[in-house]
């Protein structure tokens, strides 16, 4: 990675009139993270010193989303959307405080790899005044034409700006572009914006560059990494790269995704070596799975850790602060929010463990619902170890059943159970011999009166 001290300026002010959408475009998620999120990580992972956000009026909650990830950001609002140049010029401050290479990047363009970002910087490291980020396609139409001499880029030429020739490139600026810092600021403050849209492209940096003599370099890069999103479809197709790119990168780590095309990650989904994932699971923000755990099929997980050798479903849901102890296992139809599993315990059908503690090897049978919520507050059940709650009992919080607890089945559990005692709350069952054949005979008798 360069050494050198690196300015990142994030142009964040377009509309997204495409997304038709009440929240700013940069805000909408992928792999559960904002767009602008992911290129502020990239950027961080690119070894930025230092950051700077553009964004538009009224975009407080774009410049929160960027604190939250990078304190020290500094946010300049632009007025007026008068182009990408002079989006990068409200953060001259920032420019001027002397960094030796300034990245430009889009907030809308949330797949850009540190890896690849330091590429840009290692260009202008080995001398170029401005490196700009290329990208092959067949399909150009809308992006901007490298247009090069031999080696030399020698311009950027716009779609609406550019002769039939021109069009017929197919190397494209992805928007991505670099500049050595002493160099920057003069080579921005001569673009002008006589052009098909009237405005100042920070894209015409190059052709004065080339222009004075300066170095000018493009950097081949991957346009699956460069996609930017300015309507719903690309932001699906975005998503679609994102989830491809991490289920690869599970594959590599040692997890075995047995239909891997119908697992989706999130941005933070953390899975250990010899974890088994089977088709159609859903990883939600902040999971943690701990090596050779396995997630069965069609189960949902989110802000959930799932320790070693434990498994998950099928049709299991793990909501936020769920803690699965070691080979505990959590079967269909279960969820648990909020709520510590021990090791070795299980749940395997059809239950609710919300706001409790289960200790270790202890057995909840089928249907048990902890009853966490009164309509007000919240609750919480205590559970020891070895305990064995029969099926269908309801726990009515706040309860503590003690260790090698026995409650039998059918139970509302109200008051606390003693460790190693039975609690039975339930009605006491009544039995009337012959009662259902003479009720058999009665309904048939009146059905023949008619
Ligand atoms: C831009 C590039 C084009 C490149 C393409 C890649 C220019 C002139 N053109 O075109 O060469 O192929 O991206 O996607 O740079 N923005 C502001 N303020 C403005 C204008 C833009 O903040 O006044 C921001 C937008 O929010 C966006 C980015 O800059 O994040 C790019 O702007 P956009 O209008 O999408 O440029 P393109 O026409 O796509
Ligand atoms: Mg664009």
């Amino acid at each position: 990675m360069s050494a050198r001290s690196c300015l990142m300026i994030v142009l964040a002010a377009g509309e997204g009139t495409r997304m038709r959408s009440e929240i700013p475009k940069v805000l909408h998620e992928i792999g559960g993270r904002s767009m602008v999120g992911h290129v502020v990580a990239a950027a961080r992972g690119a070894g930025a010193d230092q950051l700077a956000v553009v964004v538009g009026p009224g975009m407080g909650a774009v410049a929160e989303a960027v604190r939250k990830l990078a304190p020290g950001a500094s946010i300049f609002t632009q007025v007026e959307r008068r182009g990408t140049a002079h989006a990068v010029l409200m953060a001259r401050t920032a420019i001027e405080q002397g960094a030796a290479e300034v990245l430009v990047l889009f907030g809308d363009t949330p797949l850009v790899t540190p890896e690849t970002l330091d590429r840009v910087r290692c260009t202008l490291e080995a001398g170029a005044d401005v490196a700009v980020l290329g990208f092959r396609t067949e399909r150009p139409t809308g992006y901007g034409r490298l247009l090069t001499e031999g080696e030399r880029l020698v311009a950027i030429r716009e779609e609406k700006d550019a002769t039939p020739a021109e069009r017929a490139v197919t190397f494209c600026n992805s928007g991505i572009m670099g500049f050595r810092g002493a160099t920057m600021l003069a080579l921005l403050d001569a673009i002008g914006n006589a052009n098909a849209k009237g405005e100042f492209y920070l894209t015409d940096a190059v052709e004065i560059a080339a222009r004075r003599g300066l170095t000018v370099a493009a950097v081949d890069g991957d346009g699956r990494e460069v996609l930017g999103v300015n309507d719903r479809a690309q932001l699906a197709e975005c998503e679609r790269l994102f989830q491809e790119r991490r289920r690869r990168a599970a594959l590599a780590a040692g997890v075995t995704l047995i239909a891997p095309e119908t697992v989706f990650f999130a941005i933070d989904t953390a899975l250990g070596r010899d974890v088994v994932v089977e088709p159609n699971v859903v990883f939600g923000p902040g999971v943690v799975v701990e090596a050779g755990a396995r997630i069965r099929a069609f189960s949902h997980l989110e802000g959930a850790r799932v320790a070693e050798g434990a498994i998950i479903g099928p049709y299991a849901r793990l909501r936020p602060g769920a803690e699965i102890g070691r080979e505990a296992h959590i079967g269909n139809f279960v969820e648990v929010k909020n709520a510590v599993i021990g090791d070795g315990a299980k749940a395997n059908h059809l239950s609710y463990i919300g706001d409790a503690r289960v200790g270790a090897k202890t057995n909840i049978g089928a249907g048990t619902i902890t009853c966490n919520y009164d309509g007000y507050g919240k609750y919480k059940t205590e559970i020891g170890a070895g305990a064995f709650v029969g099926s269908n009992s309801s726990l009515v919080a706040p309860v503590r059943i003690g260790d090698g607890a026995y409650v039998g089945s059918g139970s509302v559990v109200t008051h606390d159970v003693p460790a190693d005692a039975l609690a039975v709350g339930r009605g006491r069952q009544e039995i009337r011999e012959g009662w259902a054949r003479a009720f058999r005979e009665r309904m048939k008798a009146e059905k023949a009166k008619g």
